[in-house]
């Protein structure tokens, strides 16, 4: 019998997030970015449900852009870091996968190659993160030498947002008006800027292509904004059982470091999910999961294969009781703010000892 410790993917919910951002730019194409093993749902399944429905898909790497082709996807597929050396290019063209060039030496290397078939372009600049992207004073110049050569089909230009998250930030102003600048400048046919956070609330930056992301899997972009209030639904529910139960007498100490001390006799149940399953391991004491409807919360340090949980408020939870870690009536992002990380983090960080058990999908 298994663990049952496992993540239950809802691949309708996926499709529904899709099609809210959709609506959120409905004169946009959608790239579903699916990155990090679909941000930890399972790249395979997750590119599965979204095909016919995302206008492309993006990768970080030229492994998940060719995984992706291995696994008979057609179509777009985006691969955001570019490729890193003249090999990987002639594999990326021949599978017809786009690429992102964000270093001169890039375009350089694309120049210079011989490939079977031209690629398609996004140059990359950068509007203000200081991440990856050309400075804008020098992208004219990478742009028109991409144009004139014949390994570019078409090209996109791109970059993106730091701070859309936060609403208010005075730095979505700047780089949606220094990217502006420069869609003037160059006038392409394809521009995109906008991650989740833009996709949803700032649609002077949608142009031709928004690359969403978190938003998919259900989870909000924003601090203040629950995934509920954006029409979302949670993918991921993460599940762990009750595997034993026992009463902590007042004043006995429990597990690793006996960092906390009951109160009274107190209730404990052994959950089988720990910082080895990727359950975050630093949490607040206010850290709590969802058994039967019912909030309990996490006590004693979380080691690398359990967790332990006063159930005093749900006194019949026992050995085989299925535990919510995060899901449907737990958002992810409340376990995030008790483990001082973001929702993203949690979400990638599930291991490959967790089950993943897929739901719906089909059209
Ligand atoms: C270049 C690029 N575009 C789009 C995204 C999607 O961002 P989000 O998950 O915030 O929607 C990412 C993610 O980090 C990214 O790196």
């Amino acid at each position: 019998m298994s663990r049952g410790t496992r993540a239950v993917i809802d691949l309708d919910a996926l499709r529904h997030n899709l099609r809210v951002a959709r609506q959120a730019a409905p004169h946009s194409r959608v790239l579903a970015v699916v990155k990090a093993d679909g941000y930890g749902h399972g790249l395979r399944a997750v590119a599965g449900a979204l095909a016919g429905l995302a206008d492309g898909l993006g990768v970080a790497t030229f492994d998940e852009g060719m995984a992706l082709r291995d696994s008979g996807v057609a179509g777009t597929v985006l691969l955001m870091e570019g490729v890193m050396n003249t090999a990987q290019l002639q594999q990326a063209a021949g599978a017809g996968l786009d690429l992102v060039v964000h270093q001169p030496w890039q375009v350089s290397m694309l120049l210079a190659a011989r490939l079977s078939r031209p690629v398609r372009v996004w140059l990359k600049v950068n509007t203000g993160m200081h991440r990856l992207g050309m400075e804008p004073a020098g992208a004219a110049l990478f742009w028109q030498q991409l144009r004139a050569s014949a390994n570019v089909t078409d090209l996109v230009l791109m970059s993106h947002m730091a701070c859309a998250d936060e609403p208010d930030h005075a730095m979505n102003r700047q780089q949606q008006e220094g990217f502006a600048a420069l869609v003037q400048q160059l006038a392409p046919a394809g521009a995109s800027l906008a991650n989740s956070a833009t996709t949803l609330n700032l649609p002077g930056g949608h142009y031709q292509w928004v690359r969403p992301g978190l938003m998919l899997y259900g989870a909000s972009p924003f601090a203040n904004t629950p995934a509920t209030e954006l029409d979302l639904r949670p993918v991921m529910q993460l599940e762990a059982r009750v595997i034993s139960r026992m009463v902590v007498p007042a004043g006995g100490a429990l597990g690793y470091g006996a960092t906390w001390q009951a109160p009274r006799d107190t209730p404990v149940a052994v959950v089988a999910i720990g910082y080895g399953d990727g359950y975050p391991r630093h949490l607040s004491p206010a850290a709590q999961v969802l058994i039967k409807g019912v909030r309990c919360p996490v006590v004693g340090r979380v080691s690398m294969d359990m967790i332990t949980v006063d159930v005093s408020a749900q006194p019949d939870a026992g050995p085989h009781t299925s535990v919510t870690l995060w899901g449907p009536g737990l958002p992810v992002e409340a376990v995030a703010a008790w483990a001082n990380t973001v929702n993203y983090e949690l979400l990638c960080q599930i291991t490959g000892r967790v089950e993943r058990e897929y739901r719906g999908g089909a059209e």
